[in-house]
């Protein structure tokens, strides 16, 4: 084992040990998802499901798992999603994220709810660094905000899109955590028995920011968000609509992307309106329960739109292996939010870093193991008697119902 090892293997390692660093009310807010779970499981099951052949005697001495996205060089097809929670995990904890994305030459994406300054974030990702918005109600603010993102130097925004409404995640209505942060008895308690995330996270956030608080909302606004019933009214705008979208279409000059899409139909609208990507996403089972997993959709998405938009995708890789079979599947970009947050947990930017060598190593292994040399040659042949969705039809073949 390598000192920089952390003693974590794999993605799977970090998450054990993150369990044990974090107040359990955080761990699950990271870990777990909406309902009964079905799409957080199964975001995963889909990828196992996948099998992938290995071929021989194919000189892949001078393999490579760069790419580029939006005409940036990245040393992997692999990004960090926007996670609103990256400082309650470790101290300054988007800063890191974005560090050690910028060390491996990867995107991170900036979360409109983190507990940093924008600034400080987009200048530690040097170049790396993509931002998340949230779309509020007051149209005024939200242009406002955009105007602010672009002098902070953005180039790439990503507007999230699937959470018109909150989610329901029962697990916080009994571990007694929520955002805006509210010190309930039961936190309280779980925040006591920690002393050491009280040490490492709790106490020098006091010391040198203050309280927990979304720092990036406007202050007409962050003085309504005393409390979550109150936060939906102004922050889950469930009218919003593809107007809204073509309102920022029109004053931001960079690339632009939706995250959150689920279905072809709406892809293609995101490329009649100009856009330049989408994240097909379930928000990591957070929000819509039995929504089927992104890796899924990939085939039936690109069939419909060609490649007039870039396809990402997030919600469930864990392994190098999950990158290389979505790209097979046609997808132009992975990103996922809790493997580098579980990282970030166990030991900030080197916990980060760690998540996405882990990450980086696999990818360069599979490719080896299929006779890959470059992400170019990624194709569906690698599959093993692939399933149907992933020749672009859907599985349901029975009879229409019409009434
Ligand atoms: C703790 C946490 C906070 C998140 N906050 C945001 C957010 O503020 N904005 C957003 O667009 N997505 C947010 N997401 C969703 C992620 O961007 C991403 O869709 C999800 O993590 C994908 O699932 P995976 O990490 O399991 O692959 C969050 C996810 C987690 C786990």
């Amino acid at each position: 084992m390598k000192s920089g090892d952390l003693g974590a293997y794999n993605i799977e390692d970090l998450r054990q040990m993150a369990r044990k660093r974090l107040p359990r009310g955080i761990f699950e807010y990271i870990d777990r998802g909406a309902e009964d779970e079905i799409a957080l499981r199964n975001n995963r099951e889909v990828y196992r499901s996948l099998k992938i052949k290995n071929r021989v005697l194919i000189d892949v001495s001078k393999r490579s798992t760069a790419t580029e996205i939006f005409g940036h060089k990245i040393t992997m097809p692999y990004g960090i999603s926007p996670t609103a929670s990256a400082g309650l995990v470790c101290e300054g904890g988007e800063v890191g994220l974005a560090k050690a994305a910028a060390r491996m030459g990867v995107i991170c994406t900036a979360a409109t709810s983190s507990l940093t300054p924008m600034e400080e974030i987009y200048n530690a990702g040097e170049g790396n660094i993509w931002f998340q918005l949230y779309m509020w109600t007051d149209k005024d603010l939200t242009k406002a905000f955009v105007e602010r993102i672009k002098a902070a130097g953005f180039k790439t925004m990503l507007i999230t899109v699937d959470g018109s409404v909150g989610a329901n995640r029962e697990h916080n209505y009994r571990n007694g955590f929520s955002m805006p942060l509210k010190y309930s008895p039961r936190l309280i308690a779980q925040v006591l028995a920690n002393p050491g995330w009280c040490a490492r996270v709790l106490a020098p956030q006091f010391l040198k920011r203050g309280a927990f608080r979304k720092v990036n909302y406007p202050t007409e606004l962050a003085n309504k968000l005393t409390q979550a019933e109150i936060e939906h009214e102004y922050t889950k705008p469930d009218s919003q609509n593809w107007d809204d979208i073509k309102r920022i279409r029109d004053i931001w000059p960079g690339n632009l992307v939706v995250k959150g899409l689920q279905s072809s139909e709406d892809t293609v609208i995101a490329a009649d309106n100009g856009l330049q990507g989408v994240v097909l996403s379930n928000h990591g089972g957070r929000y819509l329960d039995t929504a089927p997993a992104p890796l899924q959709l990939i085939p039936e998405v690109r069939a419909a739109v060609g490649d007039r938009l870039k396809i990402i995708i997030d919600s469930g890789a864990r392994r190098g292996s999950d990158i290389v079979k979505a790209m097979a599947l046609g997808a132009d970009m992975v990103m996922s939010g809790r493997p580098t947050l579980f990282g970030s947990a166990v030991a900030g930017e080197a916990g980060s870093y760690r998540a996405l060598e882990i990450f980086q190593t696999e990818m360069d292994r599979v490719m080896a193991q299929t006779g890959l040399n470059s992400v170019d040659e990624i194709t569906s042949q690698i599959l093993w008697n692939p399933p149907t969705w992933a020749h672009g039809e859907s599985e349901f073949k029975g009879e229409q119902f019409t009434d």
